[in-house]
């Protein structure tokens, strides 16, 4: 009777639960990412919540291991390296720290890798071999999940697909410099970013009601719900932006299926039409009408907690 523990950072919270060996999560909790300044303050507040939960509901078991999904986490290193949505710079030994910490084998991999994998044992990709997770949340991420496996690559950084570039010499990202990357279009950063501009063009548009701190995704949603046409326009050029982003992902690695999860899935159709249109149309003939656009099963933070839990089982 084994335990694992699954630790999901994000930008702005993150969340863990000890999984068993059936991929059961005993208990769950979260703390903010964004408010210690550093990793080892962190550190340090995870443990503090953690470990009263473990000696409960590790009772009679085998507490055997951590495993973290955090943005620009390195599988190999177990570091986190310059994470653009993250207040700690550089290159943290996360992994080392946490087994200092906690006195257990952590290992690491990417947030987005730790979803594919969570859906891939527990979730909608169960049973397939190839497909592509991406994350719509702050940032932009994916894991590509190749003849059953996720793509590292030579570095252990593959499948950042957040950051290619969907429109050459478009939008500046905030963090990274790059001009015209998906993450600066798709991710809740960038839809805001792209209601703002909308909403400045078309004084008519209900946006214009709310004050510029509260134009993020879910207002977006409201007045999409609502059909206000600039709103719509906000998510069909998102979707749009994804779509094509997509086209190219599925001619990269002709996956079975893609799935979508994250924040910005709740607007739904308004993202969705427009992406599997745009993805469509923009794929060569022999992709066609063959790759499944789905949104993500499982709960958002079980889906990361889950995979993240899985890689203390893996040899
Ligand atoms: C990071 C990725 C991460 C994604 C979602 C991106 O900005 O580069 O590593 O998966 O955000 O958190
Ligand atoms: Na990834």
């Amino acid at each position: 009777k084994q335990v694992a523990l699954g630790i999901d950072i994000g930008g702005t919270n993150t969340k863990f639960g000890l999984v068993n060996h059936r991929g059961e999560i005993l208990v769950k909790g979260s703390i903010p990412t964004d408010e210690f300044e550093t990793p080892e303050e962190f550190i340090d507040a995870l443990y503090e919540k953690i470990q009263p939960m473990a000696d409960e509901y590790c009772e009679g078991k085998e507490f055997e291991g951590i495993g973290v999904g955090a943005p620009n986490a390195n599988y190999y290193r177990g570091t986190i390296e310059q994470a653009p949505n993250l207040p700690w710079k550089g290159v943290i030994n996360f992994a080392d720290l946490m087994t200092e910490k906690f006195g257990k084998p952590c290992k690491m991999t990417n947030d987005a890798n730790a979803a594919a994998l969570g859906e891939m044992m527990y979730g909608a990709a169960r049973g397939m071999k190839d497909f592509i997770m991406i994350t719509l949340g702050t940032g932009v991420g994916s894991g590509i999940i190749a003849g059953g496996h996720l793509i590292y690559g030579h570095d252990g950084f593959a499948g950042e697909l957040g950051h290619t570039i969907v429109k050459p010499g478009g939008r500046k990202h905030w963090s990274t410099g790059s001009e015209g990357s998906l993450e600066a279009y798709a991710s809740a950063t960038g839809i805001s970013i792209t209601a703002k501009k909308m909403r400045a063009e078309f004084p008519e548009s209900v946006l214009n009601q709310y004050p510029e701190e509260e134009i993020d995704s879910k207002t977006v949603f409201e007045c999409a719900k609502q059909g206000d046409p600039t709103a719509i326009e906000v998510f069909r050029y998102t979707g749009q932006k994804l779509g094509e982003a997509l086209a190219n992902f599925v001619m990269f690695s002709s996956p079975e299926a893609i799935l979508l999860f994250g924040g910005v899935i709740k607007a739904g159709d308004f993202i969705l039409k427009p992406a599997k249109l745009h993805m469509e149309r923009n794929l060569l003939p022999i992709f066609r009408n063959k790759v499944k656009l789905v949104f993500s099963e499982l709960d958002e933070a079980d889906a990361a907690i889950l995979g993240a839990s899985a890689l203390v089982w893996e040899k």
